[in-house]
């Protein structure tokens, strides 16, 4: 005993008396470990580079949009009336399309009978615009107005959508797209959103009015009972053969996710999240989850003439229809063709595994709460919640960990990340994300380089978890 005191004590000493620290191997490996480390995120963050910009030098012109949220009526199901909420009286809302380098400013009013803020989801706005109740702007109150102003420094798919008692206002009919143009992308034979949704109707065709109950909170949020595709129960578009389509598929749900499939037609994803993939790789199996959107380069084949094309959901067992494209017999038309699109510059991040865990989220549920089941992020739920810290311009390796037996499609705003691996598995995604969906006690690992400033929310997009206190904020500095 006092021996093995005496040997800690001299130990101790030794330490003391500095020199002899230089000859101790246990600091050693350790200030080691540390270089190398920090020489990991150097290499990772240089091989960022290039990926997506910083800034943007806005063009001289501003395209300036209406927006009113009011509540409206509209036909999901006709003959069926059904009361709604709705961004200019459509379901979905409008589609503002810009091209990169303009600037989007948005009037908008609310005119519905409670606080509402709008959230431009995917788009790296400034941290002011992000439409964050109490994190980024005061709610918007009934009969008041608001600007939202903004250049988007990415082209690509985006959506919008409030950020207020969301669960609600977004299931309700609050839904919008934002589609920025790159001027040098190819020209398609047609552009075509598809803003896929899911409603939880009554036989009357109003819409089920209890909003975030326990049975949605212990499952994965409120799933519905009609399927629509642009606001109605599968509609058609019509297409002729030949033609090469571009196809922006948002999932604008509150729970349901979607795994999209053309039987017997091979689309490429080009893009996710808005973002263009490193390459254009086979659309099978793809999670759409509530928030995302993929990009498809479809050609209409010759033979599919005079035929109905379905567009099915394959995510749970009962396959679904969502929309078909009807094949106009005898009018096929010649193949424009171009090189598939693809991200200019996409990381190798082959070391991402061997840099350090910056921070790691926890994702669990407990009784208790206003809802009666609160879902927290690190034991805190939501208006309770330690902001985490990234620094911008710097490689970050994340773990999100769900310790819980529900789905969790968790969005970052404000950053774009990708996916590195599940449950310490290396997967190799080579796209961009700013939603990934985790599995029952599951753990991802993303990386990312944080580029925008500002504090940033961190959420479940199933919105009634994020209702019930699934959020934090993460600062970038
Ligand atoms: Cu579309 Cu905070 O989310
Ligand atoms: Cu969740």
């Amino acid at each position: 005993m006092s021996m093995v005191h005496h040997g800690f004590l001299s130990l101790l000493v030794r330490l003391a008396l500095g020199g002899s620290v230089l000859f101790c191997p246990w600091v050693m490996a350790q200030s080691q470990k540390a270089e190398s480390s920090s020489a990991v995120i150097d290499t990772l963050t240089k091989e960022f580079e290039g990926a997506f910009p910083q800034n943007i030098t806005p063009k001289d012109s501003i395209r300036e949009f209406d927006l009113v949220a009011a509540p409206g009526i509209w036909g999901i199901i006709p003959p069926y009336r059904t009361d709604v909420w709705a961004y200019n009286q459509q379901i979905p809302g409008p589609v503002f399309r810009i091209r990169l380098g303009e600037t989007v400013k948005v009037q908008f009013t609310n005119r519905l009978p409670q606080p509402t803020t709008i959230h431009w989801h995917g788009v790296r706005v400034p941290n002011a615009m992000d439409g964050v109740p109490g994190v980024t702007q005061p709610p918007i109150r009934s009969g008041e107005r608001f600007t939202y102003q903004f250049t988007p420094k990415d082209p690509g798919t985006f959506w919008f959508h409030p950020h207020v008692n969301a669960a609600k206002q977004v299931e309700r009919g609050l839904h919008g797209v934002l589609i920025v143009e790159d001027p040098g992308e190819p020209r398609y034979s047609q552009d075509l959103v598809l803003v896929l949704d899911d409603w939880l109707l009554e036989p009357d065709g109003a819409i089920r009015d209890r909003f975030v109950t326990r049975h949605d909170l212990a499952h994965d949020g409120r799933w519905g009972n009609v399927p629509t595709v642009n606001g109605r129960l599968r509609p058609s578009f019509s297409v002729r053969a030949g033609e090469r389509i571009r196809i922006r598929m948002i999932n604008v749900a509150n729970g349901r996710v979607f795994a999209p499939l053309f039987p017997g037609l091979s689309p490429q994803v080009i893009a996710v999240d808005g973002m263009l993939t490193a390459a254009p790789f086979p659309l099978q199996r793809f999670n759409l989850a509530p928030g995302n959107r993929i990009d498809l380069d479809l050609i209409i084949p010759d033979t599919a003439q005079g035929t109905v094309l379905p567009l099915v959901d394959t995510f749970t067992r009962n396959r679904f229809p969502l929309t078909s494209f009807e094949v106009e017999p005898g009018t096929a038309v010649e193949t424009p063709r171009f090189q598939t699109p693809q991200a200019a510059h996409f990381p190798d991040w082959g070391k991402a595994a061997e840099a350090p865990v910056a921070h790691e989220y926890l994702f669990d549920a407990v009784r208790g709460g206003p809802y009666g089941i609160a879902w927290r992020i690190n034991g805190q739920a939501w208006p309770d919640s330690t902001e985490t810290e990234l620094k911008s311009g710097r490689f970050h390796r994340l773990r999100l960990t769900n310790e819980s037996s529900r789905l969790h499609p968790m969005h970052l705003h404000g950053q774009f990340f990708r996916l590195l691996a599940r449950d310490g598995k290396p997967v190799d995604e080579r796209f961009w994300r700013d939603t990934i969906l985790i599995g029952p006690e599951e753990s991802v690992d993303i990386g990312l380089v944080p580029l925008d400033k500002g504090r940033w929310a961190n959420h479940c997009h199933i919105l009634e978890h994020a209702e019930a206190g699934m959020m934090s904020v993460v600062r970038v500095k």
